[in-house]
């Protein structure tokens, strides 16, 4: 084999000046995130490479301090690392400080992590991608209050978002999350609610959010009944395998429109490679090969 046709055939090798980037979670051998980012920097001829890293949480700040002596450009985080990577940044994004949970690092050249969050924005570009709302008219329910609907709220709120009604299994939490985020937002009107029908604006709502893993493992139908929406109302989820949940499937049967995880995953790892890159993520290609994928 002739050298020429190595080069023609194979992408270019790692060689001494390739930078390294990362995923970390535990575990972390199903994150879709070395799919997205290596095509993406394979096409822009970046010389980097993104890898998944098993790590185990009792190891979380040795393993953060071993990037950052490596001289490793940055790494997202996935479960369970998100809220623990928080005290171990040097320099922290409001945002981030505010969700209290870190998705995305950057370690500058002396050896400083930066962090932030790239998935509450990712949300919102997600959303006005597929659906140009005015969010600041929008009554929002959402469902759950867990490390996903902190960040889920937090971004529409950063957007301009004004009512929201975070619904809750366990009511004290919702309540709690919006005593954590609403002094940064003292214009918006928050609202927590027990996870039940009566008890949400459902005749009002533009915009329902489903951030729990709610009828997804029991093919059970939703427990919620959609009903009471107006036929413009959006109804989305953050999960996006399957493509279609039990939601999204009771609201397509109603006509109204759906948008599941796809793109917020997209998105946030769009946001996190411009952070790390200074490029825009080639987000056609990226997107028709993850469709290909799942
Ligand atoms: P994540 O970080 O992915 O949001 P989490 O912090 O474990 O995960 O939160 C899971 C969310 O799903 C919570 O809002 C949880 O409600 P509780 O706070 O009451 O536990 C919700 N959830 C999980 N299982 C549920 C169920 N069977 N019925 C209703 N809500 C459920």
């Amino acid at each position: 084999m002739s050298a020429n046709l190595c080069t023609d055939t194979f992408p270019r090798l790692p060689d001494a000046q390739t930078r390294l980037l990362g995923v970390i979670g535990h575990p972390v051998s199903h994150s879709l995130s070395p799919a997205i980012h290596n095509p993406a920097l394979a096409m822009l001829g970046l010389n980097m490479r993104y890898l998944a890293f098993p790590v185990h949480p009792d190891r979380l700040p040795q393993a953060v301090r071993g990037f950052a002596a490596m001289g490793m450009l940055g790494f997202n985080a996935t479960v369970p690392h998100k809220e623990a990577l928080v005290p171990l940044m040097d320099w922290l994004e409001p945002l981030a400080q505010r969700i209290g949970a870190v998705n995305t690092v950057l370690i500058d050249e002396q050896g400083r992590l930066h962090g932030y969050n790239t998935d509450a924005p990712g949300f919102v570009d997600a959303l006005l991608e597929r659906h140009p709302l005015s969010l600041r008219q929008c009554n929002v329910v959402l469902l759950g209050a867990g490390g996903a609907a902190r960040g889920v709220v937090a971004g529409l709120l950063e957007a301009g978002c004004q009512r929201i009604t975070v619904a809750n299994r366990t009511v004290a939490r919702a309540a709690q999350l919006i005593a954590d985020l609403a002094s940064h937002y003292p214009t918006a009107a928050l609202h927590a609610a027990p996870m039940q029908e009566a008890a949400l604006p459902l005749e009002r709502c533009d915009l329902l959010i489903n951030t729990t893993l709610l009828g997804l493992h029991d093919q059970e139908p939703f427990p919620l009944s959609l009903h009471a929406l107006p036929a413009q109302a959006l109804v989305c989820d953050i999960v996006y395998a399957p493509a279609e949940t039990p939601l999204l499937r009771a609201a397509r049967q109603r006509g109204l429109a759906t948008l599941n995880g796809l793109g917020m995953l997209l998105h946030q790892a769009s946001r996190a490679f411009t952070l790390w890159t200074g490029q825009k993520m080639p987000l056609d290609f990226v997107r028709q090969r993850l469709l290909d994928m799942l």
